[in-house]
């Protein structure tokens, strides 16, 4: 057991398709971050190939901890305990990030640490400054999850609301790939919007309309899909206008719908302070209604900063550095669970 304060933690994360490692001290804070994306590996698929996906992480993984070694100038020797990532999400690529992690924990006699990926996300915004103080209320927007959660503490989170179905980073990628746009498309989308012309469509506020804090996306891009080919016959838009104006509405009914759960999670618990992370949370469209929301009920909004919105190593080295402080440590073998609820983790 080592609950003490000062640690230089080693994060690494490959649940999906980014090998991400980085070095949080909990004196200096983040000494340093490396990040590699498949995205190109994956491009000509349209999605994420799950062996291939492994293999890159195969790959990249130990020349990325050498180069974030070098980047905070420490050698392996320096570092204090080894955080890494054990779901959820895509087995192959879990087994890659935990398997070298805790080799490596192994073979230098270091404390090692499995995190939980989106409570990676959820204190992600905690490495900014100011920091958000619990409790609070986390918006949880990612390619796999949409989840509003009530935190107290690290490892204390009751679930208020989720998805049904599609995940609002899932529905902007799906309803990107039928406009045409590249893999990933939640960015691309985003920025098509821009050029878009809010007045054109009105795509539906999908379960505003009825109590509680659950989410559904999957009709947006039915939806989408239903208004491109009507509009494509009827030849009134250029294409690529058309294509933009869809952009914007789809986009406007994911922000305005997350904005307004937000609003009734706030109010239900009566508390001013919300967490945005996960990939979606680095739309700035999202960010800005979100402030404008925050500001109108008295509160305050955090978020991480944009390359740590999506997956990274500093989201896991951090949470690793909170729960080794508090004395946890995993023992030496080790798995992946690629399902596994928020709420089964443990309060430290
Ligand atoms: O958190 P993340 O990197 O991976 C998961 O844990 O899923 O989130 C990736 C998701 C993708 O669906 C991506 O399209 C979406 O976040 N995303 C965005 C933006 N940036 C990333 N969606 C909308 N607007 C953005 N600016
Ligand atoms: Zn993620």
């Amino acid at each position: 057991m080592i609950a003490r304060d000062n640690l230089k933690v080693l994060g690494i994360e490959s649940s999906c398709d980014e090998t991400g490692i980085a070095i949080y001290d909990s004196e200096r804070g983040l000494l340093s971050h490396t990040l590699y994306s498949q995205v190109a590996l994956h491009a000509d698929y349209g999605g994420v190939v799950p062996e291939l996906a492994s293999r890159d992480h195969v790959r990249k993984t130990i020349p990325l901890i050498t180069e974030a070694l070098k980047q905070a100038t420490l050698k392996r020797t320096d570092i204090d305990a080894i955080a890494y990532t054990t779901g959820p999400g895509l087995v192959g690529a879990l087994l890659v990030g935990a398997g070298i992690g805790r080799s490596l924990a192994w073979s230098l006699g270091l404390p090692a640490i499995a995190i939980h990926h989106m409570e990676g996300h959820l204190l992600a915004p905690m490495l900014e400054s100011p920091a958000p103080q619990f409790p609070f209320i986390a918006l949880l927007v990612s390619g796999g999850h949409t989840q509003l959660v009530e935190v107290c503490q690290v490892g204390d989170y009751r679930l208020l609301g989720e998805t049904l179905d599609d995940a609002a980073g899932e529905a902007f990628d799906k309803t990107a790939k039928l406009l045409g746009l590249p893999y990933p498309g939640g960015p691309e989308l985003a920025k098509l919007a821009e050029s878009g012309d809010p007045t054109r469509f009105r795509f539906p506020r999908p379960m505003t309309d009825r109590p509680g804090l659950d989410f559904s996306f999957s009709g947006l891009k039915t939806f989408a899909l239903n208004t491109l080919q009507k509009e494509q016959k009827l030849e009134q838009i250029s294409p690529e206008q058309l294509k933009a104006d869809i952009a914007r509405a789809f986009e406007d009914a994911v922000v305005d719908t997350l904005v307004i759960k937000c609003r009734r999670a706030i109010r239900d618990s009566n508390t001013k302070t919300l967490v945005l992370a996960g990939g979606v949370s680095a739309n700035q469209h999202l960010r800005k209604r979100i402030d404008e929301m925050m500001q109108k009920e008295g509160g305050q909004a955090f978020y991480p900063r944009s390359e740590f919105c999506t997956d990274n190593g500093a989201m896991i080295a951090y949470a690793g550095w909170r729960r080794l402080q508090a004395g946890e440590q995993s023992p030496l073998k080790f798995n992946a669970t690629p399902r596994w609820p928020l709420e089964a983790l443990q309060r430290v």
